[in-house]
């Protein structure tokens, strides 16, 4: 059976959704296994504009069914929003997206949480107030948690709640600083409100990980889609400067049930510069004012982050960075995306070493507070002025534009399968 991962190699919006819907028609199951609706893919086809944050991106391939697997933490009210949306669309979901019994659900006091975690000085990470840290917390820590399966069961979960909430109340109050007044939550009125989705989600909640290895006997093509960057993997990535769970192929097997051996192919997906959202070390960032290149790049490239509107950070490729996610990912090959952004800058750097207390480091450092005082190395390349927002092959692209591609590959150590020149399925280079 051929199962293929798509992975973001970089800090995440690499543009892993167009990948995923591009080849998407090639895949009979297509499976989130880690994150929430942390994530933001937004697909552009024919001319029409999906975003995604929870499903996965496969929902919009008619003839694919969708799986949110055990490793995914699940907001119901976001589920129905974007299942609404897709309905809306003319995207009808039913019989065929299933959500796992054993994903962990978030509850408003994760939220809570969060708010009031980012808002100390301490504890501040950037992160998308979505609640995912504080429900994979309460996963991992096992005495709060509770899971989709068990929303199904009406006096368990209300047995559940009148125990869980008046903790995580206290723990809000204990949590809030002079600055921030704790909301408080009432069980009996979570409970209502929960059990109101429990009988709408229940369609959808099945022993996810039993379907997958059943299609797998039965020869089924199965995708999985990596939401987040390996470089915000909670153990591989920036540390602490990361997310809460295993955003690297590594997480398929833990996420979705499917062992690992089932993967015989790892797309890693970059973006021909480098972008990130949120806190954290990021060496080769562009800070260089309203005028400079990091503001042009995110103006070209729309870089403001599909959940929270945030202003993306942005700055050169660091090939330093992309060879470490590449190894650690497995990838056996890139696709390069967003190049159409570069066009019309005079010079292209591309980070190949570290200058780290004055000695040259030629290998990536996920040691967040090290990796802060690492300062770029760069080799330039010259740009091109061309629009190539049209370019269909690789010939169509300017020489300048090639070389780029191939220094990107040549240093990352992998072969370029597919070069991206826009949004749109077409607007898509196969090499
Ligand atoms: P993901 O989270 O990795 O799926 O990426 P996002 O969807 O958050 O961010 C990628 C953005 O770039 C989306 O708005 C895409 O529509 C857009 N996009 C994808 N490929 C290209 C491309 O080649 N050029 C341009 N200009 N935009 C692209
Ligand atoms: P996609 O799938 C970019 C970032 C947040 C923050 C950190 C932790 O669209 O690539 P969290 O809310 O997860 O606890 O935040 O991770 N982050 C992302 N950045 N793309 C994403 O997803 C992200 N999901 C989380 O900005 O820095
Ligand atoms: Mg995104």
């Amino acid at each position: 059976m051929a199962g293929t991962c798509v992975v973001g190699l970089q800090w995440g919006d690499e543009a892993k959704g167009k990948i995923v819907d591009l080849i998407g028609d090639q895949f009979d199951f297509v499976v989130r296994y880690n994150g929430g609706a942390n994530a933001g893919h937004t697909v552009v086809v024919d001319g029409k504009t999906f975003k995604l944050s929870l499903l996965p991106t496969g929902v919009i391939r008619p003839a694919t069914t969708s799986v949110i697997g055990n490793g995914v933490v699940v907001y119901p009210p976001r589920f129905f929003e974007e299942v609404d949306s897709l309905a809306r669309a003319g995207v009808d979901l039913s019989k065929r997206l299933f959500l796992s019994d054993h994903a962990h659900v978030i509850f408003p006091y994760h939220m809570e949480e969060e708010r009031l975690a980012e808002s100390s000085t301490e504890g501040k990470i950037g992160t998308t107030g979505r609640g995912i840290g504080p429900c994979y917390q309460d996963k991992v820590g096992r005495r709060f948690a509770i899971r989709v399966g068990e929303l199904l069961r009406p006096d368990h979960l209300r047995e559940r709640l009148a125990q869980i909430v008046p903790f995580k109340n206290r723990l809000c109050t204990a949590f809030a600083d002079g600055n921030a007044t704790p909301k408080v939550f009432e069980p009996t009125a979570l409970a209502d409100e929960y059990l109101g989705y429990a009988e709408r989600i229940r369609p959808y909640v099945t022993d996810t990980s039993r379907l997958l290895h059943e299609a797998v006997k039965a020869g089924k093509r199965v995708l999985f889609e990596a939401a987040q960057g390996s470089l915000l993997d909670v153990d591989h990535g920036t540390y602490p400067y990361v997310t809460s769970s295993s955003s690297l192929p590594s997480g398929i097997w833990s996420g979705s049930g499917l062992p690992a051996k089932n993967v015989k192919r790892i797309i890693g997906v970059v973006k021909a510069y480098t972008s990130r959202v949120g806190r954290g070390p990021f060496p080769t960032e562009l800070d260089d004012g309203i005028d400079g290149y990091g503001e042009r790049i995110r103006k070209v490239g729309r870089e403001y982050g599909t959940v929270t509107g945030r202003p993306r950070r942005t700055g050169w490729f660091d090939a330093m960075a992309v060879r470490y996610t590449a190894a650690l990912s497995g990838a056996d090959e890139i696709t390069v995306m967003l190049l159409d952004v570069l066009s019309g800058l005079p010079e292209l750097k591309l980070c190949v070493g570290y200058d780290l207390d004055g000695e040259r480091r030629t290998h990536f450092t996920s040691d967040a507070y090290e990796l802060e005082r690492c300062k770029p190395i760069y080799e330039t390349l010259p740009g091109w002025t061309e629009d190539i927002t049209t370019a269909r092959k690789l010939t169509d692209l300017p020489a300048a534009a090639r070389r780029y591609v191939d220094r990107v590959g040549e240093l990352v150590g992998l072969p370029v399968s597919v070069v991206s020149v826009g949004p749109g399925r077409e607007q898509t280079i196969r090499v």
